[in-house]
């Protein structure tokens, strides 16, 4: 079994962070989107992973470099183009050869190990699962119908949804995928869609199991998602053994790196702060990311993602609801309303 992880796509809802980031990449708790699927992966034994890359393939490489776990093997593939991901999994073929495997969209995030599915897809013999979780609004997703324990029909983004269970983005697949999509062409957005190819699969009498997913579940496509998904995962972050300050670990948990300091200030779990940060006559929290190297001084923050190297200096108002890109410094300012921001990475603002 292989893990394909799929990176490719613009991530236009999530601009201006993805001027200069893949959105795989958006720190969530200080560790982008794509290492909790890593991780996911390894700890059910999977530790031969496709990363399918678009044109931000390079930045993608070097970050992994120091943060994707020990025990991994990474292979990058190339989508030269957007065309969808039944596309994307075509070019992944070369390294998939005839392995089964587990594909997962690079912007998921989930609750959930990925061992029980596992177990149903072998046990089942399926041809594919397909990860399926209930939702408001059907329009917005791949949607599948199920009968008698099996998947009998799927639709891209049906505008009258035959039920309300979308299709998450992860599949277990066998080789026979690929004749499956080598019968389909592109759907009106001009995509090869996996949704059609799983369909097709059906056509040609494969059995296509759904998995009706136990946890939660998003997938990060708006700023606001990205707020969400950071107050999930900080409320879930348990206590490591090192690298934090022990007295500084509370309830609820605030994790302050080893080497960041902390003075005259007033911090409300759960938060996270990086290495080599200073943080000097701050409030600072509930959750708060703060990434490596940032200086925060004077300042009061809540619910907020703060990427590497950030400066806020003095600035009195409070900052909420906010997402600050690497290398961003905020400097002085006034009494006054809170502030919220949605900054790209080396933007500068002094009032
Ligand atoms: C893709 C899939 C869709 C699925 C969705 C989940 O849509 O095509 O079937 O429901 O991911 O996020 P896209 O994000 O490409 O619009």
């Amino acid at each position: 079994m292989k893990g394909l992880i799929l990176c490719g796509g613009s991530g236009t809802r999530l601009l201006p962070f993805t001027f200069s980031l893949p959105k795989q990449l958006i720190p969530v708790a200080n560790k982008p989107v794509l290492c909790y699927i890593m991780e996911a992966f390894k700890k059910a034994g999977i530790k031969e992973i496709g990363i399918i890359v678009g044109d931000k393939g390079e930045i993608i490489r070097e970050k992994l470099k120091d943060l994707a776990p020990s025990g991994v093997h990474l292979t990058y593939i190339k989508q030269a183009k957007p065309l969808g991901l039944a596309h994307a999994v075509q070019t992944a073929r070369p390294f998939l050869k005839d392995s089964d495997f587990i594909m997962i969209l690079g912007d998921n995030l989930f609750g959930q190990s990925l061992e029980e599915a596992l177990g149903i897809f072998w046990e089942q013999e399926a041809d594919s699962l397909v990860f399926l979780i209930p939702v408001d609004d059907p329009q917005r997703y791949g949607i599948a119908e199920v009968e008698n324990g099996q998947i009998i029909s799927l639709r891209e983004k049906p505008l009258f949804p035959r039920s309300n269970l979308a299709i998450m983005g992860i599949y277990i697949f066998r080789k026979n995928i690929f004749s499956a999509i080598e019968r389909i062409g592109p759907s009106w957005r001009g995509e090869l869609e996996i949704t059609d190819a799983i369909q097709e699969l059906i056509k040609m009498g494969g059995k296509v199991v759904p998995y009706m997913f136990p946890g939660w579940w998003m997938d990060i496509g708006k700023p606001e998602d990205v707020l969400e998904a950071n107050k999930k995962i900080l409320n879930l972050l348990t206590a490591p053994e090192n690298s934090f300050k022990n007295h500084l670990v509370a309830t609820p948990l605030c994790l302050v790196a080893l080497s960041t300091i902390v003075k005259e200030s007033k911090l409300k779990g759960p938060l996270i702060i990086g290495e080599g940060c200073r943080v000097i006559g701050s409030e600072i929290g509930p959750y708060v990311s703060i990434g490596p190297g940032s200086i925060l001084e004077g300042s009061i923050l809540e619910n907020s993602i703060l990427f590497e190297r950030v400066k806020i200096q003095g600035l009195k108002s409070p900052i909420k609801d906010s997402i600050i890109g690497q290398d961003v410094s905020i400097i002085k300012g006034n009494k006054g309303e809170a502030k919220n921001f949605l900054l790209g990475s080396g933007s500068f603002l002094s009032f």
